[in-house]
């Protein structure tokens, strides 16, 4: 076997191309300065390195106007950004003078900044800096953390993007297939059918909602006060079909989040709440063309007839 040993001529421009193959996560990386200045920085070269000791590492470009404060800060905070934070990511990733101004933030251990509604933050003393050509690595060892568990930004080739759950890895799909195509006693009865009509309906929903940082009762909630505004706390509650305390809890976090205002006993949307609800039309209306984009319209339409007669006869 012969080894090829003449180097190939590596262009710049097309290696970056083929890094950005590999996808990330988007994280703001601040730090204040022994001269009290503040710094943050969006970056995707944030990962995990150890548990023992709990060490992570990000990596900054050396003629970054920021590198100087995080070569000699004793700290810093890694904030990874939710799916809505994406105008957070693009403002930190311009030169400014003040980056903080008109930005909600905190501050944390050694001063460095950390941000709220983010999907988890990491507090950091300054562990190592290690040389990585025109990039200095930086290892942090993680002193403090939050976990929000909010669906993540994410970046892929010079995009954001969000996750969106593989449908290979649904199982409940799989499981509602009938064996050897017998369908058995309950899967030719009409009632069952529907059961697990519907069930396999939501499972490849479910994850096409998550991307919009909500869960499907939460959803469900936006899509009901879109169209029934005020509509009273009980009443929303038996519509949506699913236990009490957990309606509520839905309700109460729509509620933390801006989206849902209660008023004289009854809730409707802020501003904020009928953009996302307009969001969950979208999804749910593009599932629904998606499910069945193989039946003709009259199909479709016999069907949805057949649904509104089952529901109220005299239709
Ligand atoms: C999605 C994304 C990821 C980035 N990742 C990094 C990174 O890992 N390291 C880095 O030095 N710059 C990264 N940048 C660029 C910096 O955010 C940008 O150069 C910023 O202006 C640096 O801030 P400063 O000029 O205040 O130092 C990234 C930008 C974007 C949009």
């Amino acid at each position: 076997m012969t080894v090829a040993t003449k180097p190939t001529e590596i262009d710049p421009r097309a290696l970056r191309r083929a890094l950005g193959n590999f996808a990330t996560g988007v994280t703001i990386i601040t730090a204040k300065g022994t001269d009290g200045t503040r710094v943050g920085v969006t970056a995707s070269s944030f990962n995990s390195l150890s548990l023992d000791p709990p060490l992570i590492l990000w990596s900054s470009k050396k003629d970054a106007r920021s590198c100087a404060i995080f070569e000699t800060a004793s700290h810093f905070a890694v904030n990874i950004l939710a799916a809505d934070q994406l105008e957070m990511s693009n403002h930190f990733a311009r030169q400014q003078e003040d980056k903080f101004a008109g930005v909600d933030w905190q501050e944390g251990i050694g001063g460095a900044p950390i941000f709220p509604n983010c999907a988890g933050r990491f507090q950091c003393e300054t562990y190592d800096k290690l040389e990585g050509g025109d990039h200095w690595i930086f290892v942090g060892k993680v002193v403090d953390f939050d976990d929000f568990g909010r669906s993540p930004l994410c970046f892929h080739q010079g995009s954001y993007a969000m996750v969106y759950s593989h449908p290979d890895t649904f199982p409940g799909v799989e499981k509602e297939k009938p064996q050897n195509d017998d369908w058995g006693r309950t899967g030719n009865h009409a009632f069952f059918l529907m059961l697990r009509a519907v069930r396999a309906y939501q499972e490849r929903y479910q994850p096409k909602i998550e991307t919009l940082d909500l869960s499907l009762i939460e959803a469900r909630i936006l899509l009901m006060l879109n169209d029934l505004s005020g509509m009273a706390a009980d009443e929303l509650v038996q519509l949506l079909h699913t236990p009490m305390a957990e309606a509520r809890a839905a309700l109460g976090t729509l509620e933390n989040r801006g989206f849902v205002v209660s008023q004289d006993g009854g809730y409707s949307l802020t501003d904020e709440g009928q953009h996302k609800a307009s969001r969950c039309w979208a999804v749910a209306e593009a599932h629904a063309q998606e499910t069945f984009a193989p039946f003709s319209d009259a199909e479709v339409e016999g069907f949805t007839t057949m649904l509104r007669k089952l529901i109220d006869p005299d239709t």
